[in-house]
This record gives C-alpha cells, sequence and structure tokens, in this order.
C-alpha cells in the first residue's frame, strides 16, 4: 500500500483534487442562472402576433389538469397549469444556452435537462413569462 506523499505523487491530479473535496464542476447547479451572459438568450417576440390556443384539441390534454404541463416546442413555448383560472406561459429558450428541447417540470420548477439547471415557474423568474389570459377553453397568448 502507498503512503499519502507517494499517491500524490503518482495519482492524476484530477483525482487528487476529487480526493481532497474540491469541486471540480458547477454545471449542475440547480439555482437560477443570473450571469451577465443570460441574456444572450433572451429571445425579442416583439412584433409577434398573439397565440390563441383551443384547449379542446387533443394536443393540449396535458392542460386540462392543474400541474399539468407541456413543451409547445412548435410556439417554442412552456405552458403549466398554475390553477383552474391560470395557465402561465413562457419562453422555452432555456437561459443558460438556449436549448428548447428537454425540459421537465416537478411541480414548481422547470427543468432543462441539457445541464439540470432549474427555473421557477412564477413570471420574473429567469425564464421569460408572457401574458396569457384563459377565457373558458381559449388561451391567448401576448408577446409584448
Ligand atoms: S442549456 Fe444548459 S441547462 Fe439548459
Amino acid at each position: 500500500m502507498k503512503n499519502r506523499r507517494d499517491f500524490l505523487k503518482t495519482a492524476c491530479k484530477p483525482i487528487v483534487i476529487a480526493a481532497l473535496g474540491i469541486p471540480l464542476l458547477e454545471a449542475c447547479a440547480t439555482e437560477e442562472i443570473s450571469s451577465d451572459n443570460s441574456s444572450d438568450y433572451i429571445s425579442d417576440d416583439s412584433g409577434r402576433a398573439p397565440l390563441t390556443i383551443d384547449l379542446t384539441n387533443n394536443s393540449f390534454s396535458n392542460l386540462q389538469e392543474v400541474g399539468g404541463w407541456m413543451n409547445y416546442i412548435s410556439e417554442s413555448l412552456l405552458l403549466v397549469r398554475i390553477s383552474e383560472e391560470e395557465i402561465r406561459v413562457f419562453d422555452n429558450r432555456c437561459p443558460h444556452q438556449g436549448n428548447r428541447d428537454r425540459w421537465v417540470y416537478d411541480g414548481s420548477e422547470f427543468t432543462c435537462q441539457h445541464h439540470n439547471n432549474s427555473f421557477s415557474d412564477t413570471c420574473g423568474g429567469s425564464l421569460k413569462c408572457y401574458t396569457a389570459s384563459l377565457n373558458g377553453n381559449a388561451l391567448t397568448v401576448s408577446f409584448d
């Protein structure tokens, strides 16, 4: 068995660093992204026409139940049913690096599975939130 000095001389540096408990990466953080470069991925939707979604269409059946959600990829939107009266709508572009396609939802946060960053389902967080109004089964999204 090698003693500690021999181990440190012969082991590769990443193993030594990991053995000493020094974190190598912070890519798996679950906190909101607030770095300056996150603004690089904010969409400019000015001028985009309002979108009306018929929630009786089977494509939106996940939104019938509170807590249901979907990634509406063709319109670049994340939608989540907050209550009987409210559906929140977000840009599905990840604030981290802009990916749109690998979201999961746990009831309060969306997690982008590209690097496992999580974002609150509240408007005012890192995900761009759009104005959405629900009138019966018609959801209208404005992109002002
Ligand atoms: S692109 Fe990195 S967490 Fe979404």
